[in-house]
């Protein structure tokens, strides 16, 4: 018998592909109920007030309309009054739709009209007759900086004295930089299919990365315990978008309770624009460094905007005290609240923002210090993590740089500004380091091995399109010995096993942990069974002595001792095992991230200042990838959507309204294909054995940070300007 070759590592497709691309993968709009209504919200017109009244006869009257819900009429709900949590929350008090007559900002859930179909619903809420008492609003973050306070984050304390450093320092940048609001656009809108079951409980399909978390949500609000289950087998896309339960989860779910019906609610694209955003930011940073360019001082101060209702903190300036080497830093992290909803985390969360200004300071440094941008990140690389002073698991970023540059053609740039040139082109080379955590988080996992032979691997985790089936399949079938058609893994259910939200990159390293212990507790299991006949082979055995391989259990020492799994399964009954995984003692002593460097070539019209980013290198330390391919897709939509952080989006508010405008895709600009050139995502080695098991560290939001930095710094080699406010639109280079 050859050795299996094991999946773990492979470049597999992905196993939900096919029923992905003929449309029999179910998204949480598409699942049918008997009687099914529909529901529409209409949402707010002012930034600020209250709800003088609403009309709703008219919307009533429309035959078909079975409800129109608000804040007068919307059942008592139990926990409405008293503060209640999920696991993304902020700090302060969740938003609560239709709580009561008060408006918190423009594009707040007022209504819910049901009907027996959705466009009746959307015509009846066009019906509502609303009277508001305006109140003057606040949304222009750079108007309101005098109303800032510290963030509640746990910010690294100051490190050796940064002002004095800084005065000493003969080489110095002192710069700011401001970035927009920009909002996460999934293919799939947020949709929730409510089933009312005949004992008044509830199944619903949301779209969501937290099923459990949605789960509970709900339980506490409406006092439900028990009674519901939340299903998403499928999200088409979410970036963040669905770590928290949007609003019309409570809606959809209240209108279901009062009518004892089933019903569906679906948001539009343009109410994709009336929650969570990457908040708007200004940051100031200013480094400090000898002639040579080696760091002595950081200081990084950001201020982002949040709501009148919660505090929005991410990790945005932390990035400061840990990429380089440097003695003295001071970190700073204010919020102004203003009439807006609460941003929330979108792809790599603070750190595309952070490292955004870090990095783009860094090429500002290099050319202060006339070092080249390459060799100023090796002069001040960070063995530790300064923040921690702890040493790092691994660290490959050596490599990442190294391997990069060599791929990119690095040592062939020239470093004068304006100094490339193709025709009318201003060719321009910049580069940035990535940076992210590596976490792990408490998550379980169940597997069972029937009489079919079949394994079946599951836990409550969601797959937002990153590979979570696909590669939570690799993993169960290396640590089972069985060919990737023998295994099944399930998620998207709250009744499996518990796992965590499936964001911050940690999917592989928590829940892929619980997927390959289930495994490794299964095998106990078998190997147990086979014992129990007294002339078995296997009598005395221990675990690691035995190997599982083609379906089939074996003594290493006699390898033509082997039974086929089903056998035993045929004999014992279908075994199974449940294992909970608790992040391990020895991360405790380090640090551990993920690194990239990002290599980028833009292409500007000197006549037109149109740019084009021709050319991206992006290399990744992330520990061992468990399958190259749905990673490498990670990376490279990381990289078009730093692309899109560099050069298009921007959510732009009409302050007199306090009102996002351009809140649909034509005027929401994302890089299409004909925006991307030629992208180079790889993985360099990097070996773990402190992370956790796997010695997967997790690429979900690496490929994102250090690229609109490596874009803008292209563009200033190319034409010599810094543009310092994102998104950098041509009339900003003319
Ligand atoms: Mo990610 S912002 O944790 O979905």
């Amino acid at each position: 018998m050859k050795p299996v070759s094991s999946p773990f590592g492979q470049p597999l497709d992905r196993v939900d592909g096919p029923l992905k691309v003929t449309g029999r993968a179910q998204y949480a709009a598409e699942f049918e109920a008997a009687g099914l209504l529909y529901g529409s919200v209409v949402n707010s017109s002012i930034a600020r007030g209250r709800i003088v009244s609403i009309d709703t006869r008219a919307a009533e009257a429309v035959p078909g309309v079975a409800l129109v819900l608000t804040h007068q009429n919307r059942p008592p709900i139990a926990s409405y009054d008293e503060p209640y949590e999920d696991d993304d929350a902020a700090d302060g008090s969740p938003f609560r739709p239709l709580f009561d007559d008060r408006i918190l900002y423009s594009g707040q859930p007022i209504a819910l009209v049901v009907a027996d179909n959705l466009e009746l619903a959307r015509h009846a809420g066009s019906l509502l007759r609303v009277e508001y008492e305006r109140e003057p609003h606040r949304t222009d973050l750079l108007s309101e900086l005098e109303s800032m306070h510290k963030a509640p984050a746990d910010l690294p304390p100051p490190r050796g004295d940064a002002d004095s450093a800084l005065a000493r320092s003969p080489v110095r940048v002192d710069v700011q930089y401001t970035t927009p609001v920009e909002h996460h656009n999934p293919m799939e809108p947020h949709a929730s299919t409510v089933h009312y079951q005949p004992d008044g409980s509830l199944e619903i399909h949301d779209k969501t990365q937290g099923v459990q978390n949605c789960m509970r949500y709900l339980e506490k609000v409406f006092g439900m315990k028990g009674r519901i289950r939340v299903l998403s087998p499928y999200v088409g896309g979410a970036f963040g978008s669905g770590l928290r339960p949007q609003y019309q989860l409570p809606l959809a779910v209240m209108a279901a309770l009062k009518l004892k019906r089933s019903v569906r609610v679906t948001l539009k694209r343009q109410q994709m624009f009336t929650f969570g955003y990457r908040p708007r930011t200004v940051q100031r940073l200013s480094l400090g460094a000898d002639a040579n360019g080696q760091l002595q001082a950081i200081t990084h101060q950001a201020i982002g905007q949040t709501s009148c209702f919660e505090d929005f903190t991410e990790h945005e300036v932390e990035w400061s005290g840990m990429l380089y080497q440097c003695p003295n830093v001071m970190l700073d992290y204010q919020l102004v609240p203003l009439d807006v909803y609460t941003p929330l985390d979108m792809r790599a969360p603070g750190a595309t923002i952070g490292v955004f200004a870090l990095e783009c300071a860094m090429d500002e440094l290099a050319y202060a210090a006339g070092v080249d941008p390459l060799a100023l990140r090796l002069t001040n690389y960070a063995e530790r993590n300064g923040n921690e002073d702890k040493p790092y698991s691994s660290k490959e970023l050596r490599q990442c740089y190294e391997q990069g540059a060599e791929r990119f053609g690095w040592s062939r740039r020239s470093m004068e500004p304006r100094s490339m040139r193709d025709g009318q082109q201003l060719i321009g080379w910049g580069l940035a380091t990535g940076v992210w955590e590596a976490m792990q988080m408490p998550a379980s996992a169940k597997a069972c091995l029937g009489p079919d032979g079949r394994l079946v691997v599951s836990s409550a985790t969601a797959d937002i399109g990153t590979g979570t089936y696909t590669v939570m399949t690799q993993i169960a079938a290396a640590a089972m010995g069985l060919p990737m058609d023998r295994v099944e893994f399930r998620l998207g259910d709250s009744s499996l096993s518990q796992a965590p939200l499936e964001g911050g990159s940690f999917t592989v390293s928590s829940v892929g942990s619980a997927v390959q212990q289930a495994c490794e507790a299964l095998r106990q299991k078998f190997l147990d069974a086979a014992q129990q006949s007294p002339v078995s082979p296997f009598t005395g055995a221990k675990l690691e002595e035995v190997e599982f391989m083609y379906g089939r259990m074996r003594l290493k020492a006699n390898p033509e001792h082997d039974v086929a799994l089903e056998q035993i399964v045929a004999v014992s009954g279908a075994l199974e095992a449940e294992v909970s995984v608790e992040p391990g003692e020895k991360r405790n002593e380090y640090a551990t991230a993920t690194h990239s460097a990002v290599f980028v070539e833009v292409r500007v019209d000197e006549a037109l200042g149109t740019v084009r980013v021709s050319r991206v290198v992006s290399a990744v330390a992330a520990g061992r990838v468990v399958n190259p391919k749905t990673a490498g897709n990670q990376i490279a939509g990381g990289v078009v959507w730093g692309i899109g952080q560099a050069l298009h989006e921007e959510t732009m508010i009409d302050h007199k309204l306090g009102r996002y405008m351009n809140h649909n895709l034509s005027e929401y600009h994302v890089p299409v294909n004909a925006d991307i050139g030629e992208i180079d995502a790889f993985f360099v080695e990097e070996n773990d054995e402190i992370v956790n098991a796997l010695g997967s560290k997790g690429v979900g939001e690496i490929g994102i940070v250090g690229v609109g930095a490596a874009v803008a710094n292209a563009i200033f080699h190319a034409t010599g300007k810094r543009v310092r406010d994102l998104p950098i639109t041509m009339d900003k280079l003319l």
